[in-house]
C-alpha cells in the first residue's frame, strides 16, 4: 500500500468529496513538507532509548490508549504511524484529526497553517457543505450555550450571579474575556431552548442535558451556576465548569462530563490564550482552580492554566511543557496543595527531560493565588513566583523530612528512598544530574548534623602546610575529609561553630513566631561570629517589636540577614532553613541544636584547657583524653561514612595518624 491509499482508507467517510474539493497534488505537497514526528511529538514524549531520530524512526508510549510501555511507532520517512499495541495507524491528517478530535478538513487546515501554505479556495461541493461533521455540530451547540449563559447573567435572573462575581473583584472586562455567564435555576430551561433549535440530542452528547436511562424527560445539567466556558487551544468550546453560587449547594464546581468533544485529562483551562501570553512572557503558572486562573490574568498574568478538578495528568503535563520548560506549579496553600505538588514531583521525575522541570511555588497560609491576589495584590504574585523553588528542592524536602535522621538506620532509609526516586528518572542525563546533586546534599545535610551530634573535635594544632601535601592523594571523597582533618586547629572549630550559628540563625529568621520559648535560649546562647550576633540581637528586637525581621536586622547592621546566612550552604541546607516551616518541629530542632552547640563548645574548651595544663599532666592522663576525643570522633565520621568499609578505616588511621602525632609533638615542646 503506497502512503496515499493509507490516508485514503483511513481517514474515513466523506473525505473522498472533501478531498475532491482540494486542488490535485495539494495533501502530497503538505505531507512532504510537514515531519510527522514533528506533529506527533507534540502531544507524545519520545522513548529516547527506543527511537533512533537519525533513521526517521521514533517510538513513543500510544497517546490513542493508556500505556506505559512504548508501543507506538513513528516512521517518519514513509510519514506513517502504527500503533502495536491499539493498532492505531495513518499519517499526519490523521493524525491530527483522532487526537484533536477535528474533521478531515480541520486537520488539513491545521497542517497547512503548520507548513506555511496558504489553504486554497475550495471547489464548492454542496454534498461536503451538507455532511457537517458531528463534532462540529456539537462544538456549535456548546458556542449557542455560551451565548444562553451570557444571556442569563445579563437578565434579570442573572441578579445574585452578577452580584456575586462583583463581590469577588471581577471587572466587566474579565467577565468578558472569560466569557462568564450564568445558568438560571430552572430544570428545563436549556432543554427546552435546544429543542426549540432541534438540537436537543447534539445538547445531550455535548453534556448539556441530562437524559435519565429510565426514559424520564431530559432536564439541564447546569442550575442555578455560574458558568465558565472552557475551549481548547484552537478556541473551540468543548465544556464547561459551573460554580454553586450559594455556599451550601451539593458540590461547589460541577464539570462537564466526558463527551465526544470534552477529555478532562487532556484539557488545561484557558489553554489557548496562556499559550499565547506564555510566548511573551516565558513561563507559564499552572494554578488549582478557574477562579485563580481568573485572578492571575485580571493581575497581568495571563499565562495561566488550571487543570480541571482532579489531578494533573501526564497528557496534561505533557501540554504544559509545550508551552512552557518550566512551568511554574502555583498550588494552594494548605495540605491539600502540598498532597498535589507531591503527587506532581512523582508524575514528572519519568517524564523529566534535559530542559524540562517545574517549579513549585506554595502559596503561604492556606490562601490560593486568588486569594493572595486579593489581599496583597499582584507584587505579592510576582514576588511569590520568583522565589518558586526547582523540582528537586521539593523532592529533597519531601525526602530529608519524613522522619527524623537520627539514627543510622533512619539516614539508611532516607538514602534507600533517594535511589528510588533517582532510579524513576527515565532521563540518563537529567538522572546522572541529579545523583549528583543528591550527593551533595545529602553531604551538606549530615555534616552539620554529625558536628551538633557530637562534639566536634579538632587536634589543637595546626600541622605544617608541607605535611599536608607530602600525601599521596587519595580517592577524592577521603581526600576530602583528610583535608578537613588536616584544617584542624582553632580555625577549624571556628569554621563549624560558625556553621552550627549560622544554621541555628536561619532557621531562627525564617521562622521567628516559631521561638516563643526558645526565645531566652537563643538571647544566651554564645554565639563567636560577631556579625552573627549582630543578627541574633536584631531577630530579638524584631520579636520584641513585631517587626519585619529582615528589615530590623538590616537598619541595625547594614546587611540583610538572609544573605549573609545563606552564604553558608550548610546552614542553607537545613530543612527547617525555610519561611512557614511546622512551629513545633522548628522549636524543637532549634532547641537541641542550641544544645548541641553549647556542649561542643564546652567540649572545645576543655580540650584546650587540657593542652594548656599539659607541660603539668602526665603524659599518659593527655594522651588518654586525646583518644577518647579521638574517638568520638570517629564514631561520627563512621555514620557519616558510610560508604566502604575500607573508607571508615581509613578515616580512622589517619586521625589516630593525627592523634599521635599531634602527642608527639606537644610532648616535645
Ligand atoms: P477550589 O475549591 O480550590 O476552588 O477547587 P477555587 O478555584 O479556589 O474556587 P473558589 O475561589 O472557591 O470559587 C479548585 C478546582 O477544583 C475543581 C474546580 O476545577 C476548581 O476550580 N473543583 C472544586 C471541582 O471540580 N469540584 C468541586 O466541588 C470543587
Ligand atoms: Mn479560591
Amino acid at each position: 500500500m503506497s502512503r496515499r491509499q493509507v490516508a485514503l482508507a483511513d481517514s474515513g467517510g466523506g473525505r473522498d468529496s472533501l478531498r475532491m474539493s482540494l486542488p490535485p497534488g495539494f495533501l502530497d505537497e503538505l505531507r512532504t513538507r510537514i515531519a510527522l514526528s514533528d506533529v506527533v511529538g507534540r502531544k507524545v514524549m519520545w522513548d529516547k532509548r527506543k527511537s533512533n531520530a537519525a533513521k526517521g524512526d521514533f517510538w513513543a508510549p500510544c497517546p490513542f490508549h493508556q500505556e506505559k510501555t512504548p508501543s507506538f511507532h513513528v516512521d517518519d520517512r514513509k510519514g506513517f504511524y502504527y500503533c502495536f499495541g491499539c493498532q492505531a495507524k495513518g499519517d499526519a491528517i490523521t493524525f491530527v484529526k483522532e487526537s484533536d478530535n477535528v474533521s478531515f478538513i480541520e486537520a488539513v487546515e491545521i497542517l497547512a497553517r503548520e507548513a506555511g501554505i496558504p489553504m486554497p479556495e475550495r471547489v464548492h461541493d454542496p454534498k461536503a457543505a451538507e455532511r457537517k461533521d458531528r463534532l462540529t455540530r456539537l462544538a456549535e451547540v456548546m458556542e449557542q450555550a455560551v451565548q444562553l449563559y451570557g444571556l442569563g447573567f445579563r437578565s434579570g435572573a442573572g441578579r445574585g450571579a452578577r452580584d456575586y462575581t462583583r463581590s469577588r473583584g471581577l471587572s466587566d472586562e474579565t467577565l468578558k474575556r472569560f466569557e462568564i455567564g450564568y445558568a438560571p435555576d430552572a430544570r428545563h430551561h436549556q432543554t427546552q431552548h435546544f429543542n426549540e433549535k432541534g438540537v436537543l440530542d447534539e445538547a445531550i452528547a455535548a453534556g448539556l442535558i441530562i437524559k435519565p436511562d429510565d426514559g424520564g424527560a431530559p432536564y439541564d445539567r447546569f442550575r442555578g451556576r455560574l458558568m465558565f466556558p472552557i475551549r481548547d487551544p484552537r478556541g473551540r468550546c468543548i465544556a464547561f465548569g459551573g460554580r454553586a453560587l450559594s455556599a451550601d449547594a451539593q458540590a461547589k464546581y460541577l464539570n462537564s462530563p466526558e463527551t465526544e468533544l470534552f477529555h478532562k485529562g487532556r484539557t488545561l483551562y484557558n489553554h489557548g490564550p496562556a499559550r499565547e501570553a506564555a510566548g511573551k512572557s516565558g513561563t507559564l503558572i499552572v494554578s488549582e482552580g478557574y477562579m485563580d486562573v481568573i485572578a492571575l490574568a485580571a493581575a497581568g498574568f495571563g499565562h495561566a492554566v488550571a487543570p480541571l478538578g482532579t489531578a494533573v495528568t501526564e497528557e496534561q503535563l505533557g501540554l504544559m511543557w509545550r508551552i512552557a520548560d518550566e512551568p511554574v506549579i502555583a498550588l494552594d496553600g494548605d495540605e491539600a496543595g502540598l498532597r498535589a505538588a507531591n503527587r506532581l514531583v512523582d508524575l514528572a521525575l519519568p517524564m523529566l527531560a534535559p530542559g524540562k522541570s517545574l517549579r513549585f511555588c506554595l502559596m503561604p497560609e492556606g490562601r490560593d493565588p486568588d486569594d493572595l491576589i486579593r489581599d496583597e495584590g499582584p507584587g505579592a504574585m510576582q514576588a511569590a513566583i520568583d522565589a518558586a523553588r526547582p523540582l528537586i528542592d521539593m523532592l529533597w524536602q519531601r525526602e530529608a523530612e519524613a522522619t527524623p535522621l537520627d539514627t543510622p538506620e533512619r539516614r539508611a532509609a532516607l538514602d534507600q528512598r533517594l535511589r528510588a526516586a533517582l532510579g524513576r528518572i527515565a532521563d540518563q542525563s537529567v538522572r546522572n544530574h541529579y545523583a549528583a546533586e543528591i550527593k551533595h546534599r545529602r553531604a551538606d545535610l549530615f555534616r552539620p548534623a554529625q558536628a551538633e551530634a557530637r562534639p566536634a573535635w579538632r587536634p589543637p594544632e595546626r600541622r605544617g602546610p608541607g605535611q599536608a601535601s607530602s600525601r599521596a592523594p587519595a580517592r577524592p571523597r577521603a581526600e576530602t575529609r583528610k583535608s578537613e582533618l588536616a584544617r584542624s586547629g582553632a580555625t577549624g572549630q571556628q569554621a563549624e561553630a560558625r556553621i552550627r550559628e549560622a544554621g541555628i540563625l536561619l532557621i531562627a529568621c525564617h521562622n521567628p513566631a516559631a521561638l516563643g520559648p526558645l526565645e531566652h535560649q537563643l538571647e544566651e546562647m554564645t554565639l563567636r561570629s560577631p556579625d552573627l550576633a549582630a543578627i541574633r540581637d536584631g531577630l530579638l528586637s524584631a520579636i520584641a517589636e513585631g517587626s519585619d525581621v529582615a528589615e530590623t536586622v538590616r537598619a541595625r547592621t547594614g546587611s540583610d540577614p538572609f544573605e549573609v546566612l545563606g552564604r553558608i550552604p550548610q546552614a542553607r541546607a537545613l530543612p527547617m532553613a525555610r519561611p512557614d516551616r511546622p512551629p513545633e518541629r522548628v522549636a524543637e530542632v532549634l532547641d537541641e541544636a542550641i544544645a548541641r552547640h553549647q556542649a561542643a563548645l564546652a567540649f572545645e574548651a576543655e580540650l584546650s584547657e587540657a593542652a594548656r595544663d599539659l607541660p603539668e599532666a602526665e603524659g599518659e592522663d593527655w594522651t588518654w583524653r586525646i583518644r577518647q576525643a579521638g574517638h568520638q570522633l570517629y564514631e561520627a565520621e563512621r555514620s557519616a561514612l558510610k560508604d566502604t568499609q575500607a573508607e571508615t578505616g581509613e578515616t580512622v588511621s589517619e586521625i589516630q595518624r593525627l592523634l599521635d602525632n599531634q602527642v608527639y609533638r606537644a610532648k616535645k615542646t
